[in-house]
């Protein structure tokens, strides 16, 4: 029987993190070739080229410095080089370059293969509404798509440190060969069939983590932030609800849910720069560049992509954190005026027996 080739769409901080598993679980095990590719968007560092770099020192010292890559993960700077002959296509770039590769790519890859995103974040689609990243895959290349999302910051990946992930994968098949690709001793995956849900908490929980840092920055406490995280959790349920009825709410206390809410809201880029948006007075795409050398803050554009369709269906005041996050990103707001905006949530009104509406 052939072996299942594996190529990895994205080499930044946690493209870098995830092939440093990949790579050691291809080379360990037989069902998968050795080698495996990493699509590299090409850029000089220091005169020399990335792939290059990458190539000969096994390690990416942009996005994942102090971190040695297997060395079976060879870096290719053309994606259609990169992809072409994978029977496993690993999505791992940030969501706003999702389309332009998609298009690179499409009718030039195994009509065979299976994608796996890794991207949080949204599509716009056309008339106004969102559209998963793992759908607009399965639209461009014509390949069924699962997700894998969990509390899993890159740099603690990277570092072997414990940790969860959910994959969501319909195809009952797929399952133990997506979690064997994946699986170590310290990165413990779970499967879950519920996909679309699994996506919609990684992406949506990077609009939490915005509001995580402004509570941040403003001072207010751990309480506060505890109520900003339960409010978003709250609209995050609520936003799968209306949207994608028939999700199941077990999949909310998966890694993909509570437990990657709480990393980002903590520990994450998102936070960490809309802090500094309240302390600084810079705005947001001042600080990504200042602050994260190339990364791609999430966040605010995914607020932006969920603020479009929720005004388009007049549901703005239904997802009051959501909507503040968001204006307060675009300068609408002042970051002062979040607190404002959640004291009269949803989730504060009684009903007339006095319990809360949930
Ligand atoms: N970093 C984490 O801890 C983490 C964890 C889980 C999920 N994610 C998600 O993974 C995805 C990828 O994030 P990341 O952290 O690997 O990336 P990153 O933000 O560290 O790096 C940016 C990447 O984008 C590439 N890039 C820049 N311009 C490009 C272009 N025009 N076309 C194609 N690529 C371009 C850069 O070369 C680099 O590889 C995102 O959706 C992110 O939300 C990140």
């Amino acid at each position: 029987m052939s072996k299942t080739s594996v190529c990895i769409v994205g080499s930044g901080n946690w493209g870098s993190a995830i092939a440093k598993i990949v790579g050691v679980n291809a080379k360990r095990l037989p069902q998968y070739e050795d080698k495996v590719t990493m699509y590299c968007f090409e850029e000089m560092i220091e005169g020399k080229k990335l792939t290059e770099i990458i190539n000969t020192t096994h390690e990416n010292v942009k996005y994942l410095p102090g971190h040695k890559l297997p060395e079976n993960i060879v870096a290719i700077p053309d994606v259609v080089e990169a992809a072409k002959d994978a029977d496993i296509l690993i999505f791992v770039i940030p969501h706003q370059f999702i389309k332009g590769l998609g298009a690179q790519m499409s009718g030039k890859i195994k009509s065979s293969a299976i994608g796996l995103s890794l991207i949080k974040g949204f599509d716009v689609a056309e008339g106004g509404g969102i559209q998963l990243i793992s759908h607009l895959i399965t639209k461009h290349l014509s390949i069924p798509c699962a997700v894998l999302m969990g509390a899993n910051l890159a740099n603690e990946v990277a570092d072997e440190k414990f940790c969860e992930t959910t994959i969501g994968v319909k195809d009952k098949k797929m399952a133990p060969i997506l979690r064997d690709l994946f699986q170590t001793p310290n990165f413990r995956v779970v499967v879950s069939d519920d996909v679309d849900a699994v996506e919609i908490c990684g992406a949506l929980k990077n609009i939490v983590a915005c509001g995580a840092g402004f509570v941040d920055g403003l001072g207010l406490g751990d309480n506060t932030k505890a109520a900003v995280i339960r409010l978003g959790l709250m609209e995050m349920i609520k936003f799968v609800d209306v949207f994608y009825p028939g999700s199941k709410l077990a999949t909310f206390f998966e890694s993909c849910g509570i437990a990657d809410l709480i990393t980002t809201c903590y520990g994450g880029r998102n936070r960490k720069c809309s802090e500094a948006f309240v302390t600084s007075g810079k705005s947001i795409a001042d600080l990504e560049k200042e602050m994260l050398n190339g990364q791609k803050l999430q966040g605010p554009i995914t607020a932006e992509e969920v603020n479009h369709m929720l005004k388009g269906k007049s549901m703005e005041e239904k997802f009051p954190l959501f909507t503040a996050i968001h204006k307060i990103c675009i300068g609408q707001i002042k970051p002062d005026q979040l607190i404002d905006c959640i004291r009269s949530h949803p989730e504060h009104m009684d009903c007339s027996d006095g319990f809360s509406k949930l």
